[in-house]
């Protein structure tokens, strides 16, 4: 099926869209973007999104494309122009299209905007039944992983040299700590039943399905404690699991080659994810 996409101001067929090879999101990674899931045709926890947009635009001082509404309104068209039930919309915002130049262009260029969906399963899925293995790689990103920028290169070699050693995914780690998964946030469930999960920094995404999924976890009196945790911490935990837009919560059940409890799903990451669902759906607009 050939998707309508949105680029700079048109809903086009994907496959004659273009942006301008001058964009700096294409020579600079100079962009920024946010993957908002869709849940029976409706966004989930967009407004948190909208608003981790406007701080990533601002920590890099790139110009607002739009309005709030009318991204929003942007969004619901893909969403029905693609007839997209379950799945994705990526939305990316670039600096906009200038003469190659190391130096930032004047403030009046217009920023570039690009968005598209994802068909995707997103409640149903083998790996939340199995649960993921993850190997352990050394985090050489920037030190400003708070700003959702589109230099993923790294994420990319992560996941591919994690694919390549037999797992789905690697956990990212510097100074003897986990920071984050290469597109996903970490969590462990220690032997006391308390939910660990790296306080926010500049060292982590500040993931808004972490920041839903906390706000369960307390309700549900899950106790929980904000602060870094070491691979060897993980690895004798019950429990582990990662968080994002299109993982929702997703079990790990196996570290470096050792299981994480019994190497199986745990109850508190399964229950997580059932209520995060809940919650995802109930609350969708
Ligand atoms: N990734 N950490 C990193 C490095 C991420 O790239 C992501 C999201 C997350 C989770 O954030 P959220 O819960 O807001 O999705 C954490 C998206 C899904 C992606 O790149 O496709």
């Amino acid at each position: 099926m050939v998707r309508t996409v949105y680029v700079n101001g048109a809903f086009r067929p994907e496959n004659e869209a273009c942006v301008s090879v001058f964009d700096r999101g294409f020579l600079f990674a100079d962009a920024v973007y946010e993957v908002t899931s869709v849940l029976s045709g409706r966004l989930v926890d967009f407004k948190a999104h909208m608003a981790r947009l406007r701080r990533s635009l601002s920590e890099l001082g790139l110009r607002k494309p739009a309005s709030e509404d009318e991204l929003l309104a942007i969004h619901r068209e893909l969403v029905s122009r693609n007839d997209l039930d379950e799945g994705l919309v990526y939305m990316q915002v670039t600096r906009g299209a200038a003469d190659r130049d190391f130096l930032f262009p004047p403030d009046d260029t217009p920023p570039g905007l690009v968005l598209f969906t994802q068909t995707s399963n997103l409640r149903v899925r083998p790996q939340a039944e199995t649960g993921i293995r993850i190997v352990s790689i050394p985090d050489l990103r920037w030190q400003r992983r708070d700003i959702k920028t589109v230099q993923l290169l790294y994420p990319s070699m992560a996941k591919t040299e994690a694919k390549r050693r037999g797992a789905d995914d690697a956990w990212l780690v510097e100074d003897g700590v986990v920071t984050e998964g290469t597109s996903n946030n970490a969590h462990i469930v220690n032997a006391e039943g308390t939910l660990v999960t790296r306080d926010l920094s500049h060292a982590i995404l500040h993931g808004i399905t972490r920041a839903a999924m906390l706000r369960l976890a307390e309700e549900n009196d899950i106790p929980v404690e904000l602060r870094s945790f070491s691979l060897e911490e993980a690895q004798a935990a019950r429990e582990a699991f990662i968080t994002s837009a299109s993982a929702f919560v997703t079990p790990v059940v196996e570290i470096d080659g050792r299981p994480v409890g019994d190497g199986t799903p745990g109850p508190i990451t399964r229950k997580l994810r059932q209520i995060y669902i809940a919650e995802a759906e109930r609350t969708a607009i």
